[in-house]
């Protein structure tokens, strides 16, 4: 039987008999299975158990636990953790054989476990997941059931897809860059990455902080038809919250500001810390207004300007594209002292801000409050930025000219949302634009400036 036929076979149905995730040698699960990672865990009884067996991500192998010493080395891992809301990550080590072109992970184990995989923390998503390639993971035990290695080190590697949304840039970093940071960090620069689904585009748009996370070439999978064998391999990417980090769940306190430094210092970007007002009074603090060109349009983003301008700001007004060089976009958004923007992708780009600055969030009408704050809002805060969000009117809303003022769209959103997120989507993202009212906004402005002067 060919290697690929071996390996659909195996891997299709799995008689957990020993199911040996993780270091346990007991055995609970009688039932036939399919794990089908990404999807659903099809009994749950199962996915209790892997549960309660996974190993947390940020806990050391809890050598001893069962004597683990006396375990041959091999069997130490794999642990999964299946539980995530938003990832799948397993952690394989001992003697891993990786065939890119299949899309085929094995490893020694001396008892047999199979399943799939889809490695992109959008678990909860299947039309994210309908972009990522599926990766098979299955055990063998003697040598020569496996494919010889065709290249193999002591580089360890983390596999992880850039299906998904990519391009979007709130996705961009909340989907892969965050969580690789937060999956490769520990390696200092010594790992290889092995990305599926890879756009080679966004490959380039993002090698200042790919390649200061890994300093191995990137192997796109999907096309990489050699055996390559490693001792340690990371299947997934860990997610924590949205466009975040939770510092409690890494090992050393990693925090969203190391991610800024980081960024930081991968785009060669020279501001830390906003400008304090006051030092230099000729200095103007700096606003950058996001534009947005296609959907949720700041329509009256010149009469904005201006009053920014006359309370004191010097504005720039800007939109990067999916071909913007995202350096030189990087380095105008760090000459910033603020950022404002209606809600959308573009505000991600708070991350090149420096610390200390402000973030202006537009919140148009359809009760996008809570949504608004979670994507951008705490994690600026996170990365010890002042956050303000502006909560627009009716009056403010382009959706009063379509729509008369006693419709359910303004009357009753919450009827809006139940109809499901296409409706909403479709209502209050991709059909409504915002003209600010300048004197109400005006608050917002002055409380930024107060940000600026109390540094
Ligand atoms: C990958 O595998 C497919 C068959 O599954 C084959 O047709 C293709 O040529 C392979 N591509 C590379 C680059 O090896
Ligand atoms: C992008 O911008 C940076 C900074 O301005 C510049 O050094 C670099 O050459 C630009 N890259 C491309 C591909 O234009
Ligand atoms: C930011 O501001 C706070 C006070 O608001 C201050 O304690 C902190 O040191 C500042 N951080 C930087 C990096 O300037």
């Amino acid at each position: 039987m060919g290697y690929d036929q071996k390996l659909i076979r195996s891997s299709s149905r799995v008689k957990c008999r020993k199911l040996h995730l993780a270091f346990v040698t007991t055995c609970c699960c009688l039932v036939s299975v399919t794990l089908l990672v990404g999807y659903s865990v099809s009994s749950t009884k199962l996915s209790s158990w892997l549960w309660n067996h996974a190993v947390p991500a940020a806990a050391p192998m809890a050598g001893g636990r069962i004597g683990s010493q006396n375990l041959d080395k091999r069997e130490l891992k794999p642990v999964c953790d299946f539980a995530d809301a938003r990832s799948v990550v397993c952690e394989l080590e001992g003697d891993i054989r990786i065939h890119g072109n299949s899309s085929s992970i094995l490893f020694a184990s001396s008892s047999p476990a199979s399943w799939q995989m889809k490695p992109h923390p959008r678990k909860d998503d299947p039309n994210a997941l309908s972009r990522v390639t599926q990766i098979s993971v299955t055990s063998f035990t003697a040598d020569g059931d496996a494919p010889r290695c065709a290249v193999s080190g002591s580089t360890p590697a983390i596999v992880f897809s850039t299906g998904g949304y990519m391009g979007n840039p709130f996705h961009d970093f909340t989907d892969v860059l965050i969580p690789l940071f937060i999956t490769s960090f520990q390696f200092d620069g010594e790992v290889r990455f092995l990305v599926g689904d890879i756009a080679p585009w966004w490959i380039q748009k993002y090698e200042p902080i790919l390649t200061g996370l890994s300093r191995h070439d990137i192997i796109d999978l999907n096309r990489d038809d050699v055996v390559r064998c490693f001792p340690h391999v990371i299947v997934g990417l860990r997610f924590h919250k949205e466009m975040s980090i939770d510092p409690s769940r890494t090992q050393n306190g990693l925090s969203m500001l190391d991610f800024g430094r980081f960024v930081r210092r991968s785009f060669a970007l020279r501001r830390e810390s906003a400008t304090k007002l006051g030092a230099d009074r000729d200095k103007k603090p700096r606003l950058l207004i996001i534009a947005r060109r296609a959907t949720r349009v700041l329509e009256n983003v010149d009469q904005v300007a201006r009053a920014a301008r006359g309370l004191g700001f010097e504005v720039v007004v800007a939109e990067a594209g999916r071909k913007t060089n995202l350096t030189a976009f990087a380095r105008l958004v760090n000459s910033c002292d603020g950022m404002m923007g209606v809600h959308g992708a573009g505000l991600a780009n708070f991350v090149f801000l420096p610390m200390n600055t402000t973030l202006i969030q537009v919140v148009p009408l359809g009760q996008l409050d809570e949504l608004a704050r979670v994507d951008f809002g705490t994690p600026a805060e996170d990365m010890e930025m002042k956050y303000l969000q502006y909560g627009i009117s009716e009056e403010e809303s382009t959706l009063i000219e379509r729509y008369p003022r006693d419709h359910t769209v303004f009357k009753d959103p919450t009827a809006i949302t139940k109809q499901g997120w296409t409706a909403r989507r479709s209502v209050y993202l991709l059909n409504q634009n915002v003209k600010i009212d300048v004197v109400r906004f005006r608050d917002v402005l002055i409380q930024a400036l107060e940000f600026l002067r109390q540094e």
